[in-house]
């Protein structure tokens, strides 16, 4: 079967090497890629947000699955339209994509099934919001509804910032997105990405992942999209995955199939562990990137397969099978990152890093001109490696980091510290493991 991946990032490059895998896969096409990808998939230079061109090549090339990266194309009803035209596609419609399209709705949603979130409200209007925030007091959460690029998102400490916040959402800062606000408490606990593939009846858990989201080392500076993961998250044992399945992804999708918006796709549910169980951030309708770096290389059965199963409505019986290994991913970003990054600067060395055992080079924002390697994103590589614990997988990727020349790029040396500290035992934990994790590697 021919398959057609859309997205451009590490989570793109990801699903490709492991599709490539499937021994049911014709050719491999991507749009538009990158230059890691391009090499197992046929670049395409599709404007995404012109489905009747997307549909078009999908007929030309007899595409018999389209596998959507991103959330962008899927709140934009990318699915319903290739689904219209006769194109299985694995993500879900417009009106099941409004889980991560507007936090207001996921609200509301979870309020209706009963699934645990933290207290809210939603404003459309700056006066209320204020009023409210002042009743709430610090620390308080303010959101804008809709999609806005990770940045859409204040946990505030203290009051100013909260309505500094709130004022910026309501001046326009995300545009539409922000049109609208939700606030709400402040979770408490330690957070994990939680990954279930559906069909739209039936769910099944497809790994977890810890990621990174502030720019800086000690989890300082602005978020980002993620700087590093690793992948199993030691805080989901197989007990508190079954109460995830169970309190949350389960009545996600009977939910979303009883509001006639059956939800077929990964279910990405951004969750807090705190003292009382697992409580809901938010959803994402996607793969996370970094996240799908490390949780697809763990994963050891055909994804072709249970990607198309999802996508028609017959996901394969048994439960998806991943290694015991640990895969521990780490982000290369350009200078500037997250706000303009520099563009156009050389890469070298990948070859050298990718023969570091147990390493895979995912490229995100690179493409190829002539010989050479040449950043072109903010994120530009995620350096993934398996090890049998989080600190050989960390000593390996950063060995492969170490083999990179890229005096333009920049990562974070500490990813993993959480779950290296906890291999070490509760007192490095408590007693700032991080340091001693990182010690002598800081750069
Ligand atoms: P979101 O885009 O909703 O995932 O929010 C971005 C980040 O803000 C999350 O990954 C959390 O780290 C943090 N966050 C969002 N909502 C809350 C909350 N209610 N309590 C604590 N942290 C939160
Ligand atoms: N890494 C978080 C996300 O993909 O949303």
């Amino acid at each position: 079967m021919d398959v057609l991946i859309i997205g451009s990032g590490g989570r793109e490059h990801a699903l490709a090497l492991a599709l490539k895998k499937s021994p049911r896969l014709g050719r491999l096409f991507i749009a538009p890629g990158n230059a890691g990808a391009a090499d197992i998939a046929q670049q395409v230079a599709l404007a995404v947000g012109d489905h009747r061109a997307v549909i078009d090549f999908c007929r030309r090339e007899t595409i018999g699955l389209v596998v959507v990266g991103p959330e962008a194309p899927l709140v934009a009803g990318l699915a319903d339209d290739l689904e219209a035209a006769g194109v299985a596609c694995f993500g879900p419609s417009r009106a099941a994509a409004r889980l991560e399209g507007s936090k207001g709705f996921a609200k509301d949603f979870c309020r209706e099934f009963a699934i645990p979130t933290a207290a809210y409200r939603r404003f459309r209007a700056l006066e209320p919001a204020l009023a409210y925030l002042r009743e709430k007091g610090a620390p308080i959460v303010v959101k804008a509804d809709g999609l806005a690029g990770g940045k859409g998102v204040v946990v505030a400490a203290a009051l100013a910032e909260a309505e500094a916040a709130l004022r910026s959402m309501f001046d326009g800062a995300f545009g539409a997105a922000g049109a609208e606000v939700v606030i709400e408490d402040v979770l408490e606990g330690e957070e994990v990405s939680f990954f279930a593939l559906s069909d739209g009846e039936r769910a099944v858990p497809f790994a977890s992942a810890q990621d990174h989201k502030r720019v800086a080392d000690g989890d300082a500076g602005p978020n980002t999209g993620g700087m590093g993961a690793y992948s199993p998250a030691p805080i989901m044992t197989e007990a508190m995955s079954a109460r995830v399945m169970e309190e949350i992804i389960a009545p996600t999708i009977a939910g979303m199939r009883a509001r006639g918006a059956p939800f077929r796709g990964a279910l990405f549910a951004g969750l807090m562990i705190g003292p009382d169980g697992p409580k809901l951030i938010e959803y994402n309708v996607r793969f996370g990137d970094p996240e799908a770096e490390v949780v697809l290389a763990r994963f050891q059965g055909d994804l072709l397969e249970l990607l198309l199963g999802c996508a028609r409505g017959a996901l394969p019986k048994a439960s998806p099978l991943f290694s015991d290994q640990t895969a521990l991913t780490v982000v290369l970003a350009a200078t500037g990152y997250p706000g303009p990054p520099v563009k156009g600067t050389e890469i070298r060395g990948l070859e050298r890093a990718a023969a570091t055992p147990g390493v895979i080079i995912h490229h995100a924002g690179t493409r190829r001109e002539g010989g050479r390697f040449l950043a072109d994103g903010g994120r530009v590589l995620a350096v993934t490696a398996l090890g049998a614990s989080v600190g050989e997988a960390q000593n390996r990727a950063y060995a492969a980091v170490d083999a990179i020349d890229w005096p333009e790029g920049f990562c974070r040396r500490d990813i993993g510290w959480r779950a290296i500290a906890r291999e070490r035992g509760p007192d490095a934990l408590q007693s700032n493991g991080m340091e001693r994790t990182i010690a002598g590697r800081r750069t």
